[in-house]
């Protein structure tokens, strides 16, 4: 069999590939690893899976050869310009996006984008007919790929099909002004099995189902009922995790340790080191959390160097307007405060706009004694698991918004709402002032949570339920 032709009974499609494929300048290829929480997560449970995994390499024009990596096999599918710019920064990233983040910018709506969302969604779903095997598990990610569960069914009604969505799915209200509304929730309904971060949010899909498709509900269950497709249809909350024994081991390592504590000492070994990691996204809440923070800092209640705060902001979407404008924003009031409240040799806000690898993570994390996690919105939010996984000495303290999904698990954390600035201030100043014997006490109960949730056990769960999804595909197998 050529390597190209090879047939696989666990496939995995999401819009990225694990790795993205880059060409510096000197033309020489590199592979790095993709950002976001899809592919943090679910590369550790594909690693040494006999799977596939189709997905984009994140650069427009040829799709490079399928290849293997970490035991993974890998399908690139090809996206033109056009469709980068109408398929993923247009139609996913302009108008599925905000609209299932209620709405913080406003959505864009163009007839030709979803044209460009339904061919790609019809590409991913051909090569994942191609690589999968008779009577295979092809489980879908995220909304970039949401018609493709009824394509695949349509090209391979031998395979069973699941569907994870890694953000919020919209209360009907705002799901509703999709002019594609209709077209979206049959594709989805194309799978045996839904999978979201929160009950409300699976709760939400079963609901539009019943309101806009007029379709028969019962509890977490929607009956599809047309003369050629008759089935039952689940959708229920599996909140995703992270490799909680992985990363624990990495913050372990004495490598890991010892770039801790230079990063502390880098900045000048302050009393408490507040941190903030985010892909710098309209949703993360990084304008709400500066400006408390520089509240703080007006009335005296945190000053450099004895409080250093590190925001690390990672590039994401830079062509996307909403995005271009967020930075702009951020990278206004970063220096506006600190061109207020810096001293020489000890700025208010050291800003990050990288990159980094895992090990760096791991120590940011360990050297951090508050992390911000203040999303408007948010379907988990797995730097807030990744920070108390690194944890390992039950220091440190997590600031939470109530609107991630990291909340529904992470009971004790200090809980903000980051539209309330004061609340949002007070609650950093909780999470400096708690004595230690206390936050040890919150720490350690927050480790025993993602132990015993973590992203295996993820996986095991979303499968499971795949398996016994209410009922079995056809089994005719395609000639
Ligand atoms: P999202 O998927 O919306 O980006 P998550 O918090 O769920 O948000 O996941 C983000 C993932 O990206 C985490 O695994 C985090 O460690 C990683 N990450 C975020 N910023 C960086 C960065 N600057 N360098 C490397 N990894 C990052
Ligand atoms: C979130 C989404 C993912 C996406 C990631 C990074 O985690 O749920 O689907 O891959 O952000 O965004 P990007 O647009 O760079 O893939």
């Amino acid at each position: 069999m050529s390597p190209s032709k090879r047939a696989f009974d666990l496939v995995v499609a999401a819009n990225r590939l694990p790795v993205d494929r880059v060409v510096s300048a000197d033309g020489e290829v590199s592979w790095r690893t993709s950002p976001g929480g899809l592919v943090t997560a679910m590369e550790s449970v594909m690693r040494d899976r006999d799977g596939a995994w189709v997905g984009w390499a994140g650069e427009a024009g040829e799709a490079p050869e399928p290849f293997e990596e970490q035991g993974m096999w890998l399908r690139p599918v090809a996206l033109s310009e056009d469709e980068v710019k109408q398929y993923y920064e247009g139609f996913s990233n302009d108008t599925l996006w905000p609209i299932y983040h209620d709405v913080i910018v406003g959505a864009s709506f163009h007839r030709q984008w979803f044209t460009q969302y339904e061919k790609v969604n019809r590409r991913f779903a051909e090569a994942i007919a191609e690589v999968a095997a008779k009577g295979a598990t092809v489980w879908v990610h995220d909304y970039q790929l949401q018609l493709v569960p009824g394509m695949v069914r349509e090209l391979r009604p031998d395979v069973r099909i699941g569907w994870f969505d890694h953000i919020p799915f919209p209360p009907v209200e705002l799901f509703a002004q999709l002019p594609w509304r209709r077209a979206i929730l049959e594709g989805l309904l194309g799978a045996d099995y839904l999978g979201f971060q929160r009950v409300a949010d699976a709760q939400n899909f079963v609901r539009a189902c019943r309101q806009l498709l007029g379709l028969q509900t019962r509890g977490d269950t929607v009956s599809v009922s047309r003369a050629d497709d008759s089935r039952r249809v689940r959708a229920s909350a599996v909140p995703i995790s992270i490799d909680f024994k992985g990363l624990e081991a990495l913050a372990k390592e004495p490598e890991t340790r010892a770039r801790a504590k230079e990063i502390r000492e880098s900045l000048g070994d302050p009393e408490t080191l507040l941190l903030g990691v985010d892909r710098l996204d309209y949703t993360k809440g990084i304008g709400h959390r500066i400006k408390a923070y520089g509240e703080l800092l007006a009335e005296d209640k945190v000053a450099p160097p004895r409080e250093v705060f590190v925001q690390v902001a990672t590039p994401s979407r830079e062509r996307v307007e909403a995005y271009q404008q967020l930075r702009a924003e951020i990278e206004g009031e970063v220096g506006r405060l600190n061109g207020e409240f810096s001293r020489i040799g000890a700025p208010a806000v050291q800003y990050l706009h990288h990159s980094y690898p895992r090990r760096e993570m791991a120590a940011l994390f360990l050297a951090a004694d508050v992390l911000l996690v203040t999303p408007l919105r948010d379907g988990m939010n797995l730097v807030a698991k990744e920070y108390v996984t690194c944890r390992y000495d039950e220091g440190g303290a997590l600031v939470l918004s109530e609107f991630t999904g990291a909340f529904h698990e992470l009971h004790q954390a200090f809980v903000v709402n980051p539209h309330d600035i004061e609340g949002l201030k007070q609650g950093i100043m909780r999470a400096i002032e708690t004595p230690d014997k206390e936050k040890r006490r919150l720490m350690r109960a927050m480790r025993r949570r993602v132990a015993d949730h973590d992203v295996q056990r993820w996986a095991a769960r979303f499968l499971e339920n795949l398996a016994s999804a209410p009922e079995r595909p056809a089994p005719a197998a395609p000639s």
